[in-house]
């Protein structure tokens, strides 16, 4: 590059490795944008984009009109026709964490001359993760509908707007402008983009990557009949034309109103006027981030007046009066090291992969489960394989795809192991079944360990303090074998391990002892019968009352128990057919485990007998399945939506409208501490 700087950029040479990433990037963009086939995760694009731009900013002469960081998205698919939007639609900046968010703030402060104490109101609002559109609206009634395509053109997408439910094709109430453009984001919900994955495997059709692919492929579609089989959903974030009418003065008034006006707009929407409130904010929706039916992928924060909004403007493809707080990906891409087989509980052999480690979803991954071997096959997974790994929440990181295009030769096949590899028993497949499992039983010291975690949690004979390791240690020094051997653990035993000292092992010795007093259903969960649940215990307990009953039951007599099929029944009539098993029981029966026996109320006399609950809303202390099971135990049907026939309804946090028909019909409704003492009064047992 010559030292005097030439205006006409053309004439620079672009390096070679910079023309490599603006390819790559175009390539994942013309795949994301255009095919909704992305064949990498975001957070690997954003890192291209990232050093691309960190190139630019050191060579600014050097920045070509064709750069991927000068235009928002890709090129509309051709068979629509084309919108351009009268008002473009821009993108955000992002801010990965607190630091950067105040950062941001304090931007805005220096711009606007007010000095770092002064309190400017924000928006909050989750980033959904979709599709963006603009809807406009003319004397109330829906005209149009666009995709953004690149901020300036869209896609005319009106035929399949009008097919989505959430939103109207005619306003409610009055007072809107004569012309209203409304911007937000197209999603799917998590629950119906299974279902469609579901459906699309069953007849051999390719399955969407994500929820947010599914919905992209499904609002381009030509056919509005398809879109309308989609299960999509559109809330509202913003507002572009207003002519011939008047707005609030502030974004989160306007979207309440569009709200009344009949649009969707997301139930989280807050306003904010200090930074601990916004950091509050985040705490708050990264914890709630994997339970919501739909996918976000962060946060948005905007200054809520538009006064300041004005003031403030923009700079090329994003507003300096809003951002993006993104969360970390919950995909990522990295190398199969091996892949290792190991034993569960019940002697199930899942495959699971040694990754190089990455971070992904807020954490460090260096392994991932591959489920079972017809995992393997579906995945076409070899060790060497880039892939990608997902992990949500706190659920076990998984392989969700290889990259085939990155396959190298270096790659070798996944062996299968045919003897277990801890015990080296024979691995048995049923036909029809998908999981492999080791025959050793109890013999297998995988097994039995996996078995004495099991009986020792919480939901079990709840043995605190007896946790993961110490039971990994107390196997492997022999101390601990058989269920019963817990009981004979000594104090001499216990102080002589690493790290225990003697207040732990008086303390642990107690607890052993106390929990010896147990119930029924949590001994017969303790158990680790093959399917038998927390719930199939209760159930098993309620219903039979003894344990002797339950062993002698046939599986004809089994399947009677609610929750109870032909597959459970079985399972539970062969664990109680082996002797062995009926030789633990004892002998824990001989260390003195008891649980109170007594017989069975009959349903007539339960005391909600015949009574119908409705569960709404998010119950804290609880789960639903949990509280309907208690309802259940109590004699009341637990029924999915209220009518005239409800005796009650327990309303959880964010009830909606089965709270409101409720009030609407006199219903008596109690809220969640309400129902908590209720299920006192009736001797339900909580351990919340
Ligand atoms: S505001 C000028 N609010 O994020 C402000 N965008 O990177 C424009 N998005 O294209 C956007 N949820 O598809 C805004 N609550 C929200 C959003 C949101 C999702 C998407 C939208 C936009 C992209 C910006």
């Amino acid at each position: 590059m010559s030292a005097d700087t030439p205006s006409n950029t053309s004439s620079f040479s672009i390096p070679e490795d910079i023309q490599h990433l603006y390819d790559q990037i175009e390539l994942h963009n013309y795949r994301y944008h255009v095919l909704d086939e992305p064949s990498v995760p975001d957070a690997h694009y954003d890192q291209l984009f990232k050093s691309l731009k960190a190139w630019e900013l050191q060579n600014p002469q050097a920045v070509s009109p064709q750069s991927p960081t000068q235009r928002v998205g890709a090129q509309p698919k051709s068979g629509f026709s084309q919108i351009t939007h009268e008002m473009p639609m821009l993108s955000l900046d992002n801010v990965f964490d607190s630091d950067e968010l105040s950062d941001f703030v304090t931007r805005i402060q220096e711009r606007l001359g007010l000095n770092s104490d002064s309190s400017i109101e924000f928006a909050c609002e989750p980033k959904l993760d979709g599709i963006a559109v603009s809807l406009l609206y003319e004397d109330g009634i829906l005209v149009r509908g666009a995709t953004r395509g690149d901020g300036s053109i869209g896609e005319d997408i009106t035929h399949n707007v009008r097919t989505i439910d959430s939103i109207p094709l005619k306003l409610l109430g009055s007072g809107y402008p004569q012309r209203l453009e409304v911007r937000g984001e197209i999603y799917m919900l998590k629950a119906g983009f299974e279902q469609m994955n579901i459906q699309a495997e069953k007849v051999g059709e390719k399955r969407f990557v994500n929820p947010r692919n599914a919905a992209a492929g499904s609002i381009r579609q030509l056919d509005p009949r398809i879109t309308a089989k989609r299960p999509l959903e559109m809330c509202c974030y913003s507002v572009g034309i207003v002519e011939g009418g008047e707005i609030p003065e502030d974004h989160f008034a306007t979207l309440k109103l569009l709200n009344e006006w009949g649009l969707k707009i997301n139930p989280y929407l807050i306003k904010v006027s200090d930074t601990q409130a916004q950091i509050d904010y985040v705490t708050k929706m990264q914890a709630l981030r994997s339970e919501l039916p739909y996918e976000i992928d962060g946060l948005v924060f905007k200054v809520n007046r538009y006064s300041l909004q004005q003031r403030l403007g923009f700079i090329s493809r994003a507003p300096r009066w809003a951002t993006a707080y993104k969360f970390p990906a919950e995909e990522a891409v990295t190398t199969v090291d091996n892949v290792e087989f190991q034993v569960g509980r019940t002697g199930a052999i899942t495959p699971v992969a040694r990754l190089v480690p990455v971070f992904v979803g807020g954490v460090t991954v260096s392994n991932a489960t591959l489920h079972n071997m017809d995992e393997i096959e579906r995945l076409d997974l070899k060790v060497g394989d880039s892939v990608v790994v997902h992990r949500a929440g706190d659920v076990i990181p998984k392989v969700v795809r290889v990259l085939l295009d990155e396959r190298t030769d270096n790659v070798s096949e996944v062996v299968v192991p045919t003897a277990c590899p801890i015990c080296e028993s024979d691995i048995e497949r049923i036909e029809g079944e998908a999981i492999a499992r080791c025959s050793g039983g109890l013999t297998c010291a995988a097994q039995r360990k996996e078995a004495l975690i099991h009986y020792a949690s919480k939901k079990a004979l709840d043995i605190d303090g007896l946790g993961d390791k110490l039971i990994d240690t107390l196997v492997s020094k022999e101390l601990v074998e058989k269920f019963d051997d817990i009981y004979h653990l000594s104090k001499n035993n216990l102080v002589r391990l690493e790290r225990m000292a003697e207040k732990s092992a008086d303390k642990l010795l107690a607890t052993i002892e106390r929990t010896k007093q147990t119930t029924l259903a949590r001994f017969i969960y303790a158990l680790g019968i093959r399917e038998v649940g927390e719930a199939t215990a209760r159930n098993l307990a309620t219903e039979f009352g003894f344990l002797n009953r339950i062993i002698e039951a046939d599986e004809e007599r089994l399947v009677q128990v609610s929750d109870v099929g032909p597959i459970v029944a079985k399972h539970i009539a062969r664990f109680f057919a082996q002797a062995h098993n009926l030789e633990v029981i004892e002998a824990l029966r001989a260390a003195g485990v008891t649980w109170p026996e007594a017989e069975p109320l009959d349903v007539g006399e339960l005391p909600l007998a015949g009574k119908i609950y409705v569960l709404t809303g998010t119950l804290e202390q609880m789960g639903r399945s949990e509280a309907k099971v208690f309802l259940q135990e109590l004699g009341a049907k637990v029924a999915g939506s209220v009518s005239k026939k409800t005796d009650c309804v327990v309303a959880g946090a964010a009830a909606g409208s089965k709270l409101k028909k409720a009030q609407d019909l006199e219903i008596e409704v109690l809220t969640e501490p309400e129902f908590i003492e209720f299920l006192k009064v009736h001797g339900v047992v909580l351990d919340l």
